[in-house]
Order: C-alpha cells, then structure tokens, then sequence
C-alpha cells in the first residue's frame, strides 16, 4: 500500500510546489488549507507523514501539531515542519510542539524527497518493531495462560477427580469385607474392581502430574528436574546422570515452565528415537545465561531433515524458547549420539519475574 502523505499549507501554490515535488515517488498525497481542515483530514486518512506549513491565518502550525500530538490515533504521526521562519526560536518552538523535523522554505526539492523517503522508511520500521513486540508479548500471555490453565486442570484432577476415585475403591472395599460369606466369584471380581480402580488412579495422577509439575511450585527447578529425571530413568530403565550448578539463580514461573517441558520433551525423543544405553541431563549458568543440556549415546539423527518434516516436539521447543528470547542447540550425529541445549538469558529471565 502507499504511504499516505498530508500536505497543510494555507497557499494553494505551496501545496502545488509540493505536490510536484513529490509526485512520481509512489505517495498517495492529499493536502488541508487550514489548521482546523487539517485536523479532519489528518483523522480522516491516518497520514504516514504530515508536511505541515506553520504561517497559516488562524490556527498555526504549531497549534496544528500539538493537537495532532494530543489525538491518541495521530500521536505517532510522523511531522516535518515547513517554514520561512529560518530562525531558531521558531524551530525550539517547533520541536515544544511535538514536530519530529523541520524544513525551510524556499524548499530544496532534493532534500525534501530525502528526509520524506527516510521519515517514512524509519516509520515503517519502527511499525514493525512495535507489531512485533506486540506479538511477542501476546504469545508469552498464551504461554502464560495456557499454564495456569492446566495449573487448574492439574488441581481439579487431582483434588475433585482423584479423591473421588479414590473414596470410590474404599467403598468397594469396605463392601468386599461386608459380604457375610465371601463367595469366590464375587470376591474375586470385586478384587478387579479395585485393582482397576487403583490403576485409573495412578493414571491420573501421572496426568495430573503431567499437565501441572507441582514439584515445580514446591520444590522449586532444581529438585523438579532432578526428580523427573529420576522418575523417568526408574520408568524406562534408561540410566540417566543429573547434574545441576548448586547456585542457581531465581527464575520466572516462564523459566521454569519452559525448562521442564524441554526436559520432558527431550527424554522422550531419547526413548522413543535414539536407542542410546545412557544420558546425561546437565543445568548450567554459562555467562548469562542459563543453560540446560540432554546428551545422549543413541543413533543420532539428520538435524534439518528430521525436525522439518517429522512431529512437532523439537518445533514446539524452539518456540518456546524465541518466546523469552533464548534458543535450542541441536548436535548430532550417528557416532557420538545427540545433544540438545536450551539457552535463556538471564537478564530476560528478571525482566519477567518482575512483571509477574
Ligand atoms: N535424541 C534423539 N535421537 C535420535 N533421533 C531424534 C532424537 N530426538 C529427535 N530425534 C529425531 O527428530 C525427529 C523430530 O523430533 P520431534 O520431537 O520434533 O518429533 P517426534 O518425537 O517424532 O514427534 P512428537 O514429538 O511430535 O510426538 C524425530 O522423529 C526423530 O527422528
Ligand atoms: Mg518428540
């Protein structure tokens, strides 16, 4: 689309001056002879850049600009001042009022396509980056509330769900015992009953425990790590070697997450992909940042190929981590097996904590 061009000026030949200067250069360009059309227009189009004269009857440009300045919709609008007032009171007065640049007339026709060219360039690019930001804080807020939802689902799960179940296999048991002769069948299917009770149970809580590490909230990063690791290792069979610096520093509930869930994410590739006889999970503070790595012994695998085309784990993982700014290292070959780091800075790692 064409940047739009507003062109105030109360002298019809200085719009024309203008108009001429700048044609040909892809602008799409309209123009007010007064302060108070000025403004309706400016309103109107949403202008990527104003030309504004400041010697008008009336409202003058200076006027002009505060209350562009003051409308929440035009505050951001780019404003080159035009001016004979050739004299410096006139440009601090200019600058008071909120102009970003300033031009004399007789205008320099050269000069007056650069400053518009690079006004408008330096615009854009600051558009991109405030939209950028934008995205960049709503995807951490989707982060951030996808987390405390499953904190809900986790608790929900497990305090509702689990102590119903749980009342649930007493009951049956204390029937068992009731019955006045125990008849085999009976009993026997009864002892299905609970074992099947028991095993939804224990399904639930490793769900539960899944959606929401609650190690995490009590124990804090270290242990939660340390304990998946172990819990992981005593599951599969697969001999996994944790280290962790002993000083860690404080970090956001972000952090956390993130790091868990590379945690978890990691292993199971280990187990499902790499046939490796050993791992070592490893969390560092390197320079600024904090660093978690998953090594392995296993098959190793094709870094652009596999990750491209295959699920969505290692994808999911990168993501996270461009949320808060860090990344993920991948080697590996089919001699020596894999290593996967997770890279956070720190600093952002506080920026975050205090905004929670
Ligand atoms: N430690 C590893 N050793 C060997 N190959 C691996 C390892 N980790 C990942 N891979 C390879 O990289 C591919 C992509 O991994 P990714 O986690 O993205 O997907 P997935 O595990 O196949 O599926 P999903 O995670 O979506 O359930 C895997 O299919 C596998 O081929
Ligand atoms: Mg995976």
């Amino acid at each position: 689309m064409n940047s739009k061009i507003l062109i105030v000026d109360d002298d019809p030949l200085g719009i024309d001056t203008l108009k001429s200067i700048l044609d040909k250069q892809g602008y799409s360009i309209t123009s007010a002879n007064n302060g108070a059309a000025a403004l309706k227009k400016a309103d109107e189009v949403l202008p990527d850049l104003i030309l504004l004269d400041i010697m008008m009857p009336g409202m003058d440009g200076f006027e002009v600009c505060q209350r562009i300045r003051a409308t929440p919709k035009l505050a951001e609008v780019p404003i080159i001042i035009l001016t004979a007032l050739d004299d410096r009171s006139s440009r601090l007065l200019g600058i008071e009022s909120g102009a970003d640049d300033f031009l004399s007339k007789p205008v320099d026709r050269e000069e007056l396509r650069l400053r518009v060219n690079t006004i408008i360039r330096l615009d854009r690019y600051r558009t991109l980056l405030t939209q950028r930001e934008d995205l960049r804080q709503m995807a951490e807020r989707v982060v951030t509330a996808q987390e405390e939802e499953r904190k809900r689902l986790s608790r929900e799960l497990h305090d509702d769900l689990g102590q119903a179940l749980i009342a649930h296999a007493l009951n049956l048991r204390n029937l068992q015992s009731e019955l006045p002769m125990q008849p085999d069948l009976l009993a026997a299917r009864l002892n299905t009953l609970i074992a099947d009770t028991n095993q939804t149970i224990n399904k639930m809580r490793l769900l539960a425990h899944d959606i929401r590490p609650t190690l995490l909230d009590t124990l804090g990063l270290r242990s939660a790590l340390e304990t998946y690791s172990r819990d992981f290792s005593l599951r599969t069979g697969l001999p996994i070697i944790f280290e962790a610096d002993l000083k860690l520093p404080e970090m956001s509930d972000v952090y956390s997450i993130t790091l868990y869930r590379i945690l978890q994410e990691t292993l199971t590739n280990v187990i499902k992909h790499s046939k490796a006889k050993n791992v070592w999970v490893e969390l560092t503070v390197e320079e600024h940042n904090i660093v978690l790595t998953v090594q392995d012994n296993g098959t190793g695998f094709s870094t652009e190929e596999d990750t491209s085309k295959k699920g969505i784990g290692i994808k999911g993982l990168k993501e996270r981590l461009t949320l808060v700014g860090g990344e993920l290292v991948i080697r590996s070959s089919a001699a020596k097996g894999t290593i996967i780091s997770a890279h956070l800075p720190l600093e952002e790692s506080y920026r975050l904590k205090e905004k929670i």
